[in-house]
C-alpha cells in the first residue's frame, strides 16, 4: 500500500485509511487483530473522533498502543472534535449542537490524546459546520495546538466549499483536507463543488462511507461481469472507482472484519478503465446516460 501526502505540507498517509466509527461493537481482542491486520497491509492511518462509540472507541484504540507504544511510530491518527450529544459520559450536555470554541477545540484535542494514548495527533477536523463558528476562535486554538506539538495538522469534514473558503481565510497554516461523504451511493461531490475546491487547493478529499455504509446495492448481473473483468469483489470495484478521482481521494473503510481490510487492501491494485468507471458512474445515477 503507498503513502502519499494529502497535502503539500503533509501529512503522509495510506491511501486506504481504517476508520474506528463501528469498532464500539466488536470486542477489544477484534479491535487488536484490526490494527494488526491493518498495518500488515500497509494501512497505516486510523480514523476518530471524539464521539465516536459513545465517546469509548479511542480508549479502546489507546488501550493497544499502551499494550505495544512502538506501534504508534508505524500509524498516523486523525481525529475530529466540535459535536456535542446527550450522553452518561457528558451529563452538562441537553441537546445536541456543535462546539467550535477555542476552548472545547483544545480541550477535545487533549482528550483525544489521552483516550488515544498517543502524545501528537497527525491530523485534527472540524467534524461539522458550526453555524455559530467563529474562525478568529477556531485560529487561536489551531495555533495553540499546533504550538505545543498536540497536533501537526488540521481539517475539516462535512464543509461546503464556502465554509472551507471562509475558514481558510483565518488560518496560519493550511487545512490539508475535507472530509466528506462521497462513493457510489453518494456521488453529488463530484458535481457539487467540493471536489473542484480540493483540486484547486491541491489538497486531497478523506472518502467516508466509501461503501455506502454497506448499503450500497448492486445489479447483480452488471456487476457480475465486471467483477470478473477485473477479477476483483464488488466492495473493491466500489473502492477502485473512487481511487480513480484526479482529486486524490483517501477512502476509510469502516468495516470490523480482518478479512475485510485485507480484501479492501487490494482495491489499490486495480487498474479501472475510464468506460468502466462512467458506467459505474451510470448505474450509481439510475441508469441515467451522461449529457
Ligand atoms: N466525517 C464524518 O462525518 C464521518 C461520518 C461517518 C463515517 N466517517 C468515517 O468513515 C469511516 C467509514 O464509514 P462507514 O463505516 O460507513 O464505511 P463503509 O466502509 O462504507 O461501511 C462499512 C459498513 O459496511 C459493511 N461492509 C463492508 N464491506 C461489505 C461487504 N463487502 N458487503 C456487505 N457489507 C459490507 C461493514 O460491515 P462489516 O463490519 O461486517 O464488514 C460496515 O458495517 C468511519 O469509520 C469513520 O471513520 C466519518
Amino acid at each position: 500500500m503507498i503513502s502519499q501526502p494529502l497535502h503539500s505540507s503533509g501529512p503522509s498517509f495510506s491511501r486506504i485509511i481504517a476508520g474506528a466509527w463501528r469498532w464500539h461493537t466488536v470486542s477489544p481482542e477484534t479491535v487488536e487483530r484490526l490494527v494488526y491486520t491493518s498495518l500488515d497491509e500497509g494501512i497505516s492511518t486510523f480514523d476518530h473522533a471524539d464521539i465516536y462509540g459513545d465517546h469509548t472507541n479511542e480508549e479502546i484504540f489507546g488501550k493497544v498502543l499502551q499494550r505495544e507504544p512502538a506501534l504508534r511510530a508505524q500509524m498516523q491518527l486523525v481525529s475530529k472534535c466540535g459535536i456535542k450529544f446527550p450522553s452518561a459520559r457528558r451529563p452538562q450536555t441537553w441537546v445536541k449542537h456543535y462546539d467550535t470554541s477555542e476552548d472545547h477545540i483544545v480541550w477535545s484535542a487533549e482528550n483525544s490524546l489521552k483516550m488515544l494514548a498517543t502524545d501528537h495527533i497527525d491530523l485534527l477536523l472540524i467534524h461539522r459546520p458550526d453555524p455559530l463558528l467563529n474562525p478568529h476562535e477556531v485560529a487561536e486554538a489551531f495555533v495553540k495546538l499546533k504550538a505545543a506539538g498536540k497536533v501537526l495538522h488540521f481539517g475539516v469534514s462535512n464543509f461546503t466549499p464556502s465554509q472551507f473558503n471562509m475558514l481558510q481565510r483565518h488560518l496560519p497554516m493550511p487545512l490539508v483536507t475535507n472530509q466528506i461523504e462521497v462513493s457510489l451511493a453518494r456521488v453529488e461531490p463530484l458535481f457539487n463543488g467540493d471536489l473542484d475546491l480540493m483540486l484547486e487547493l491541491g489538497a486531497s478529499p478523506m472518502a467516508w462511507s466509501p461503501l455506502g455504509g454497506g448499503k450500497l446495492h448492486f445489479d447483480d448481473r452488471d456487476w457480475f461481469a465486471k467483477a470478473s473483468k477485473y477479477n476483483a469483489t464488488y466492495s473493491q470495484l466500489a473502492l477502485a472507482w473512487l481511487l480513480k478521482h484526479p482529486s486524490n481521494m483517501f477512502p476509510i473503510i469502516g468495516t470490523t472484519k480482518p478479512e475485510r481490510i485485507k480484501e479492501s487492501a487490494k482495491a489499490i491494485d486495480i487498474p479501472l478503465d475510464k468506460q468502466d468507471w462512467f458506467e459505474m458512474l451510470k448505474w450509481a445515477m439510475g441508469g441515467r446516460e451522461m449529457p
